[in-house]
């Protein structure tokens, strides 16, 4: 009997993601630096080598490709590069250029993020984005660094989750600066964001060829009692508030009522970027709740008896979603009107044991092929993360790799799921026969709508 299988399209990008400070190791000119200092970490860990990077990258590089991956998503260190406002260390980007040829050896194409959370402390004392001038700052770095680097990568990410970045660190306040403040959120959120415009079109003078583009992080909201019209619209509040009112924004220039008549547009936004980068982990169920109107009048819940992540010392980490993944990305495509191609930037799960990784791996897998069936031009996936690493807040406390690593040691263990991952970048494909070996009780959810056909790879929508 001939096997069942789910091909990607030839070309698809094979990689994992993930960023400086919670891999290089010895950052301590950022403001994550400070915040460890303040004793901030949940866990109480302090970040200190992380997984080694800034000596030792190139051993996990190699890890990558031996799992056949063609792509490796890293983030460069605004702090090292410009320690002092001004001042560029050319000895920190000649660490990068190493980095960035070995991948290139190794035919990995590298996607740099230029701004994944961290900023050099100049420039957080400065207020950080809170400031218009923050704009100025940020451009004239990603100029130098494309000027530095544009030879050895043509794929960017200026911004990881500004939308993360603004509502943790300017709204809830358990990211830095900590703060609790509705209108300097948003002022965050508009300044970060023309960040995104001038770069943007600062790498695109610089380097024509590039493909450019910033990932949000994508949470779904649904209502605990679905028959319960409040339950619904405390949920779809929510789920616009964090998802979609910055999407607009990002495509329109323009935030949605009140935020929009306070702030000045983002210049320049509609057409600046040439993907969309989809984050994606996990959705919560939202109960109405009066006595809540902070929270938008929703609490939120994890679903009951279902399969989900390892708790963290938060509340970030909950429910396996894998539906929720054609869900983001069919909402995301609809929201743009299909304009551009889409990648997942991050998608992954806190599973010490490696006990429900590998069939939420092939699950989350089996919806973006349906996403691609369905005709919605998806052309890579980035799995969170090639290694444990610094799980902000939660320190070494939760463990989001294909490899496991021992804090102490820096020793590696790859993960079951690591070889899976490996076997499915290698094949292109979901094969009846991975699914036998890795996780067999998801067999009929995976081909239930299966095709054997390969999806065509869009034509490239960039200039459309
Ligand atoms: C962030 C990563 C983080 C991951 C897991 C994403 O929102 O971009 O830096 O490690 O979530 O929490």
């Amino acid at each position: 009997m001939q096997q069942r299988s789910l091909r990607f399209p030839t070309g698809f990008l094979w990689g994992t993601a993930s960023s400086s400070y919670q891999c290089e190791g010895g950052s301590t000119n950022n403001q994550w630096y400070r915040w460890e200092q303040q004793g901030r970490i949940l866990s109480g860990e302090a970040c200190g080598q992380a997984a080694n990077w800034w000596e030792e990258a190139e051993a996990d590089f190699e890890r990558a490709e031996q799992l056949e991956n063609n792509a490796l998503r890293l983030s460069l260190e605004w702090s090292r590069i410009e320690p002092a406002e001004g001042q560029w260390d050319q000895a920190a980007i000649e660490r990068y250029r190493a980095m960035l040829l070995d991948l290139r050896q190794r035919h990995m194409t590298p996607v740099v993020t230029l701004h994944h959370f961290t900023e050099p402390l100049w420039f957080a004392e400065r207020d950080g984005f809170a400031r218009a001038s923050s704009v100025r700052y940020f451009v004239r770095y990603v100029a130098f660094v494309v000027r530095q680097l544009g030879d050895l990568c043509s794929f960017w990410l200026t911004l990881n989750e500004p939308n993360v970045y603004a509502f943790q660190g300017y709204l809830r306040g358990d990211f830095p600066p900590g703060e609790q403040h509705l209108l300097r959120t948003f002022i965050v959120l508009r300044n970060i964001m023309q960040g995104h415009v001038a770069a943007f079109y600062a790498i695109r003078d610089l380097q024509p060829q590039a493909q450019i583009g910033y990932c949000l992080h994508y949470r779904l909201f649904d209502p605990l009692n679905p028959f319960s019209p409040l339950d619904h619209g405390a949920a779809r509040v929510q789920e616009q508030f964090f998802n979609w009112s910055v999407l607009q924004a990002a495509e329109s220039g323009r935030f949605t009522f009140p935020a929009g008549a306070l702030l000045p547009p983002i210049k320049g936004a509609a057409g600046a970027r040439d993907y969309h980068g989809v984050n994606y982990y996990t959705r919560e169920l939202v109960r109405f709740d009066a006595s809540v109107p902070a929270e938008a009048f929703g609490v939120r819940l994890v679903k009951p008896n279902t399969m989900r992540n390892d708790p963290g010392l938060d509340a970030s980490f909950g429910e396996i979603y894998p539906v929720g993944l054609y869900r983001v990305l069919r909402e995301v495509y609809r929201r743009t009107r299909g304009n551009k191609p889409l990648y997942v930037t991050e998608n992954g799960f806190s599973d010490v044991q490696d006990t429900r990784r590998p069939r939420a791996l092939l699950e989350h897998l089996a919806q973006l092929h349906r996403a691609i069936r369905a005709g919605i031009p998806v052309q890579g996936y980035f799995h969170w993360s090639l290694v444990d690493n610094f799980e902000w807040n939660n320190g070494w406390y939760v463990r989001f790799g294909l490899i496991e690593i021992d804090a102490q040691t820096q020793e590696r263990t790859p993960r079951r799921s690591a070889s899976m991952f490996g076997e499915i970048c290698r094949a292109n494909a979901i094969t009846e026969e991975i699914v036998a070996r890795y996780a067999p009780e998801a067999m009929e959810r995976i081909f239930r709508s299966r095709s054997d056909a390969v999806p065509q790879m869009q034509p490239d929508l960039k200039k459309t």
